[in-house]
């Protein structure tokens, strides 16, 4: 077994790629999509057990209403196309997040690509949607409350998104910001942290496996 067992993404920089590449924010956010399934690659080939990536966050909210609707559209396209290649691959899907405020539409995809891949061992990918750690820890206590059980560590830990999930080994963040961006703040306390200069598009996979290394 590899002994990094978890690894976690903050995939930053698809904006600035697009607008000096192509000069369109969005499609820096379509390029970053194949760094996305070069890195899945990787880990299925490096043993990773847990892959997490923050694909949106609760603060993503406030871009315009064209650039939401472009990354969710980008979302449902990539799980549609893409639903068989991960089951064939033995990836386990599951999201994190609150999917109260999502389409109908985009609700049944997620359900459906969690139900079908939910027996699946080789690698969990968690996507981060709509997820905000202080939103996580504030859903944790409520349901704490909801319980009536003791305010503890393992208590706080237990009713996260992650409850199953073990804390990540490695967070990596692209894009030259140095910052965690409301990301797993509870679960990454004794995480090891690489920030990354290059764009997510121009992350490639020997950048992902020296990091690994
Ligand atoms: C991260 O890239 C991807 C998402 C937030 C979905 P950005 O869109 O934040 O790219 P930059 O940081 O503006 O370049
Ligand atoms: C973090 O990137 C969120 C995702 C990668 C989904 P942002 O670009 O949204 O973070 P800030 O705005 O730089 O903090
Ligand atoms: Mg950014």
């Amino acid at each position: 077994m590899n002994p990094v067992e978890h690894v976690a993404i903050i995939m930053d920089g698809n904006g600035r790629w697009g607008l000096k590449h192509k000069k369109s924010r969005n499609l820096g956010h379509r390029a970053g999509l194949k760094t996305v399934e070069i890195v899945i690659k990787e880990s299925l080939k490096l043993k990773i057990k847990y892959l997490t990536l923050y694909t949106f966050s609760t603060e993503n909210w406030k871009r315009p209403k064209k650039e939401i609707n472009f990354l969710f559209n980008l979302l449902e396209d990539f799980l549609l196309k893409k639903i068989n290649s991960l089951i064939d691959n033995g990836i386990k899907l599951k999201i994190i997040g609150d999917k109260k405020l999502f389409t109908q539409k985009l609700k049944k995809i997620l359900k459906n690509s969690e139900s079908k891949t939910s027996l699946n061992t080789k690698l969990q990918i968690n996507l981060a949607l709509n997820y905000g750690s202080k939103n996580e820890i504030i859903h944790s206590i409520k349901e704490i409350n909801k319980k009536k059980i003791k305010l503890s560590e393992k208590n706080i830990k237990m009713n996260l998104f992650t409850k199953d999930i073990p804390e990540p080994d490695i967070l990596i963040r692209t894009g030259d910001t140095k910052r965690l961006s409301n990301f797993l703040l509870w679960q990454l306390a004794y995480t090891e942290i690489f920030f990354e200069k290059k764009l997510w598009p121009d992350f490639k996979a020997n950048d992902y496996t020296k990091i690994l290394k």
